[in-house]
């Protein structure tokens, strides 16, 4: 087990020594008792639902080398093991990343945006993973808790980080791209998500922009020169001081997309970054992935990565469970495809779907078939939202349309009656019907917002018929 954090280190980055001498250096940081590693610090976080200082004693047992809690709570937990006794845990936990980040040689990109971090998150460590020890946030983890706790967690020996940093209200990123201190900073593009709590797009823009705040003095910024807002983000960026790379289509981007070809599973691309024509292979189809892709490479490249060394990495990247992962399923009369694109969804993330599954091939039979849960958090605006997807699915050449939820039902009414297969008022009601529906040769794509639960709707898809990988 390689040491994270010395005892001596914690102890300077808490201001308190353990309550007992730890027997092991720390060798990973954990705010969850039941994913936690033998070695693990771990810190109780009080959280909305759970407060972590109940759950001490199951850390310990899980081997946790030491635990971070509140000075009140200290007296009680001291015999299950060493603790580091704070006045605010989470307050701790930023300062350890604080110091991590102090100590640390790393090149680090924040990654931000209304869609698409966790997937340029990914494409960043696929790519310097290639180029030298990587260190990138888990899951989503890119809040208040999520950004100190990567970097908390970030060994001295990591020579790249990637952090995503996300947002619901104004003020939050600033200070975690401070925390952050990145070289480059990308933000992926603008579109009115959470914007019941942001009002316009333009104050959407300006929350993103809020990453620049922290980007070294040199550092750069990534930004999509084709995405709404794009003008207003590079005057904050330059206003900052970062130097703005653009991505596009446009002839003077620097990193500029020539070529895109289709091809199973993913896109063959030619472009042009920095002077240097690249082509590679993405190992995740669509459009939106291409735009991705040449931010990231700009990143990396801000970096000091190696460009071509990035750029032949993106072959091995493919998207995550609920991201446009794909799969196949045996019906009665031969195999079907279903794109999981449950994870998430807003106008921008829906139309891009949407694209995919209008790319998509189906077999000699087969059909496009949308299905469709409500996007959630669009304000006041959501139905008619909801509703002008109707263009988008007859463009998409969409043959059925399944949705499910109150705001979807405003796309079901505005799309063509030729294309109406079922509504139902929740997702779990609807399975019956999809899964009578698919037939060998369809391409279905499920997509809606995470609490419109189509998660659940295409796990339940998968269990009822036989799945292989790919497609
Ligand atoms: N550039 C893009 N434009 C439009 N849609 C995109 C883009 N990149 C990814 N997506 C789609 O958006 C959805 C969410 O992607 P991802 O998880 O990467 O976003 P995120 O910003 O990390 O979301 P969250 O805020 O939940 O962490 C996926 O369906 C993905 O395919
Ligand atoms: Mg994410």
């Amino acid at each position: 087990m390689t040491a994270l954090w010395s005892q001596a280190e914690l102890t300077a980055a808490f201001g308190a020594a353990p309550t007992a001498p730890l027997g092991a250096p720390v060798s990973g940081v954990s705010i969850d008792s039941r994913t936690l590693e033998a070695g693990d610090l771990f810190i109780a976080i009080k959280g909305a639902a759970h407060d972590g200082h109940d759950h001490v004693a199951r850390a310990f047992e899980s081997g946790a080398a030491a635990a971070v809690v509140s000075r009140e709570r200290a007296g009680r937990l001291a015999a299950f093991g060493p603790l580091f006794a704070v006045d605010d845990t989470l307050g701790a936990m930023e300062r350890l990343g604080v110091a991590a980040r102090a100590r640390s040689n790393a090149r680090i990109v924040v990654v931000t945006g209304s869609v698409g971090k966790t997937t340029v998150k990914e494409m960043l460590r696929a790519m310097l993973s290639a180029c030298g020890a990587t260190h990138a946030s888990a899951h989503s983890y890119n809040n208040h808790w999520g950004v100190p706790l990567t970097l908390a967690r970030m060994a001295v020996s990591a020579r790249y980080g990637v952090l995503e940093i996300g947002m619901n209200h104004a003020g939050e990123i600033a200070p975690l791209t401070r925390m952050a201190r990145p070289h480059a900073a990308l933000v992926t593009t603008i579109a009115p998500v959470h914007i019941e709590y942001l009002g316009s797009i333009e104050a959407i823009a300006d929350a993103k922009a809020e990453i620049f705040l922290g980007v070294e003095p040199g550092g750069a910024a990534a930004l999509n020169r084709d995405a709404p807002q794009f003008e207003r983000l590079a005057k904050a960026a330059v206003a900052h001081g970062a130097r703005v790379l653009e991505f596009g289509r446009g002839a003077d981007c620097d990193a500029r997309l020539i070529e895109v070809e289709a091809i199973d599973g993913g896109s063959r691309v030619t472009a042009r970054v920095l002077g240097r024509e690249l082509s590679f292979v993405l190992g995740a189809p669509g459009v939106h992935m291409v735009e991705n892709a040449l931010g990231a490479l700009l990143a990396a490249e801000a970096l000091g990565a190696n460009l071509d060394a990035c750029a032949s990495a993106l072959e091995r990247f493919s998207p995550q469970q609920g991201r446009g992962a794909r799969f196949s399923i045996t019906t009665p009369d031969g195999p079907a495809i279903i794109i999981d694109e449950s994870y998430n969804a807003n106008p921008a993330s829906m139309r891009a779907a949407l694209k995919l599954l209008a790319a998509a091939k189906p077999g000699p039979k087969g059909r496009r078939i949308a299905v469709i849960g409500d996007m959630l958090e669009l304000g006041p605006k959501a139905k008619a939202m909801h509703a002008e997807l109707a263009a988008d699915l007859s463009a998409s050449r969409v043959d059925l349309l399944f949705g499910a939820g109150p705001l979807t039902r405003a796309l079901y009414d505005a799309a063509p009656a030729s294309m109406r297969a079922a509504w139902a008022e929740r997702s779990n009601e609807l399975t019956d019907e999809v899964a009578r529906a698919l037939r060998g040769g369809d391409i279905a794509m499920v997509k809606g917002s995470n609490g419109s639960r189509m998660g659940p709707l295409v796990a339940a898809l998968r269990d009822r018929f036989a799945h292989g990988a790919g497609g």
